[in-house]
């Protein structure tokens, strides 16, 4: 329990910006609902940084965040702004916050958020710590993102509904998941969905080597699921489906892009309960003078890491993971 008496902060503003991710609302909610219990105000900041720049501005109260734990998307809604990338939006930015009297933020997104965020505390030291919020689980400093573990059941279920007509119609579906640099969705679905191969940005796609092990496969006439995901080298999954296509046409084989219902739908409970914590850990922090640092749970404890260390991707995939694949996949 932190003392209260210590704490200078007055008015936390909370935001989500970037890409939505399922456990938004929860992060908010916590984040709000500890603010009060430590008497603090709490205004919630509409989308991202463009309504802070507009003064888009929204005092909270206990109930402002009733019934929303289990609602996908942000409802303080969200964006990418590119006029906070300037000089003149972070000033009004900071002016707005100014005359609103909020003196700390706790900012709900992804790398992009978090260098804005960083920068912003450089220029007009508003203290501001970060709390994950992406479905790539791409950050560094938190086993997991909110929004990942919902994301990964989300397309689960889908694959495991391709795979009924797959097997139907003994068809090869290339199914995309997302993740632009990061293929941990498609590792982690994949596996969960048994899919005979999965393709990663973070390993270079040997085109021929799928095409021999599809060569040796194709006899046994059953259904086969590769995961690709968005940002993989081989092109994307139209790509690989027109190679396999020109290789193998006896194969009948189609694509499926699983798009954007991989951000909505209701959270997970584990994406409840880690956004849950990490809002509790957020305004706690901000009381006891953190700043500039994102929160995030490793080995079940909550652990900090500076916004310029968390936004770096990490260019490699879980060795464990990629030999999962090997030895369970075609
Ligand atoms: O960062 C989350 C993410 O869903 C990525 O996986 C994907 O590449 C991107 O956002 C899509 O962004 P947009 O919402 O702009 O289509």
């Amino acid at each position: 329990m932190i003392n209260m008496v210590e704490t200078k902060i007055k008015n936390i503003g909370v935001f989500t910006s970037g890409g939505d991710s399922p456990g938004m609302n929860a992060a908010i909610r916590a984040v709000v609902r500890t603010a009060l219990y430590y008497n603090i105000e709490v205004t919630g900041i509409l989308r991202g940084y463009d309504g802070m720049i507009s003064g888009d501005f929204m005092p909270m109260e206990r109930k402002s965040v009733a019934n929303i734990i289990q609602r996908g998307g942000t409802f303080l809604k969200t964006a990418r702004s590119d006029e906070f990338r300037t000089k003149e939006g972070r000033d009004k930015a900071y002016r707005q916050l100014k005359s609103q009297g909020i003196d700390a933020l706790v900012a709900i997104g992804g790398d992009g958020t978090f260098t804005g965020a960083k920068v912003f505390y450089e220029e007009y030291r508003i203290p501001v710590v970060g709390l994950p919020g992406t479905i790539d689980n791409d950050l560094i400093g938190t086993d997991f993102t909110i929004g990942y573990d919902t994301a990964i059941n989300t397309v689960i279920d889908a694959v495991d509904k391709i795979r009924d007509t797959a097997e139907s119609h003994d068809r090869l579906f290339i199914v995309e998941v997302m993740g632009r640099d990061s293929g941990l969705i498609a590792l982690r679905s994949g596996i969960g969905s048994g899919a005979e191969a999965i393709l990663v940005p973070e390993t270079k796609t040997d085109m021929r080597a799928l095409l021999a092990r599809l060569e040796v496969s194709r006899k046994d006439k059953s259904s086969k699921i590769i995961i690709v995901a968005e940002g993989d080298d081989a092109g994307g999954a139209f790509e690989i489906a027109k190679q396999i296509k020109q290789k193998f046409p006896a194969i009948d084989t189609r694509v499926s892009v699983l798009g954007h219902i991989q951000r909505g739908g209701p959270p997970s409970c584990m994406d409840r309960v880690l956004a849950s914590r990490l809002g509790v850990a957020a305004v706690e922090s901000l009381m006891e003078g953190k700043t500039s640092e994102m929160i995030g749970i490793v080995n079940g404890e909550i652990r900090f890491t500076p916004f310029d260390h968390a936004i770096k991707h990490n260019p490699e995939a879980n060795a464990e993971m990629l030999k999962i694949v090997e030895i369970l996949s075609l």
